[in-house]
């Protein structure tokens, strides 16, 4: 198949710098929108190099200029992190859904009709759990009562008993819990009504816990890795909250960007007005604690600190079963735990607005 040129809105990000990266090498064109947000780039952003279109995705006239001869959008744009509060909700909305909506509505004119979304597992809200007498439950959001008394596990709404952690399929009912979960989702559905009314094709991938150098430093949402590895570099105990049983799945970067390189190209062969979610991580659920172990080993730190501190919202437990994006699409992750967390002990982080690279 001959080469694609490709449009990576959000291509100056951690993900879509390296989507950028993995195109490129593979012999493809790539364009880059990027606003250079403050809160991901700081106030002196580094040039991602060439071909950066500075410019923000709710801007028309840049998007239509972007999409010149694209066969394919990457749409890694958006404004993460949870938000400090709730006052921050226009902006998000701002950026990533009324950013969408005036993406697709320029692909839409211009007849760009494949499109790859930067998903994420916020959707599901909490993961998948079983009961062993009731099947699989959805248990409602952590009381604070519970959480203050050391009881993290979820229970059994009808029963009372301690749950256990599965693994969330793409087809596991929506629940987004905060305001960038709601517009992540509403991405989605955005992608889907585009796909519908022009007869394009969408894929989501909804990516789990993603870590790997050019992480944001202090980003709330970025989180715990990169949390974890500053205080590191500071010389400090990671602190782990809770008991540090909380399971997640962590995914290289570069996996990442494979992934949106595998579907980039395949998103052309769906049928037409199809949206399809791929679940996109590594398939091996971890806890937070072990993370913490792992860093603190390949960086000679000091040890963790498990402190038994919450936060309300927080999820227990989400693992992503990633088999679909294995099974249609070809997609398998190359990188590791032991060895992405080694040398993420080590890598640089990107400075952001809060402060400078650890
Ligand atoms: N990092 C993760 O673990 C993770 C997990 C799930 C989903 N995602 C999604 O992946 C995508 C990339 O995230 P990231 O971690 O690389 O974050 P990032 O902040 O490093 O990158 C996002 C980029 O988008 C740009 N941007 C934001 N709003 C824009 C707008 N309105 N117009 C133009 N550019 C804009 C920012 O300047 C930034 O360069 C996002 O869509 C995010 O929701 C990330
Ligand atoms: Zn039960």
């Amino acid at each position: 198949m001959s080469d694609m040129r490709v449009l990576v809105t959000g291509g100056a990000g951690f993900i879509g710098s390296e989507i950028v990266r993995t195109l490129r090498s593979a012999g493809h064109e790539a364009v880059v929108l990027d606003a250079l947000l403050p809160s991901a780039h700081g106030t002196t952003p580094s040039s991602p190099g060439n071909g950066l279109i500075t410019a923000d995705v709710r801007d028309r006239d840049a998007v239509d200029r972007a999409l010149y001869g694209v066969d394919v959008v990457c749409h890694q744009a958006a404004m993460v992190g949870l938000g400090k509060d709730f006052a921050d909700a226009p902006d998000y909305v701002g950026c990533n859904d009324l950013g969408t909506a005036v993406l697709l509505a320029a692909m839409a004119a211009a007849g760009v009709r494949s499109l790859v979304l930067a998903g994420s597992m916020v959707v599901y809200g909490e993961g998948r759990y079983d009961c062993r007498r009731h099947g699989p439950v959805r248990p409602g959001p952590r009381a604070e009562a519970d959480l203050a008394a050391g009881r993290f596990e979820p229970h059994c709404p009808s029963c009372g008993t301690e749950l256990v952690p599965g693994l969330v399929g793409e087809d596991a009912a929506m629940d987004p819990r905060n305001v960038y979960a709601t517009t992540k989702l509403t991405q989605e559905h955005l992608a889907s009504s585009w796909a519908r009314a022009t007869g394009g094709r969408a894929v989501s991938l909804r990516y789990h816990n993603v870590y790997g150098p050019g992480m944001p430093r202090d980003t709330p949402y970025a989180g715990v890795a990169s949390f974890f590895r500053s205080a590191l570099a500071r010389g400090d105990s990671p602190r782990v909250f809770e008991d540090g049983g909380q399971r997640r799945d962590f995914i290289h970067v570069r996996d990442v960007a494979a992934a949106n390189a595998v579907a980039a190209r395949a998103v052309a062969g769906l049928g037409p007005g199809s949206f399809a979610a791929y679940n996109t991580g590594s398939g091996q659920p971890r806890t937070i604690g072990e993370m913490a172990a792992a860093l603190t080993s390949a960086s000679g730190g000091p040890e963790p600190v498990i402190t038994g501190e919450y936060r309300l919202g927080d999820v227990r437990h989400v693992t992503a079963d990633s088999r679909r994006l294995r099974d249609e699409l070809g997609w398998k992750p190359e990188v590791g735990f032991a060895d992405g967390m080694a040398e993420f002990a080590t890598a640089p982080l990107r400075e952001t607005s809060a402060g400078v690279s650890a």
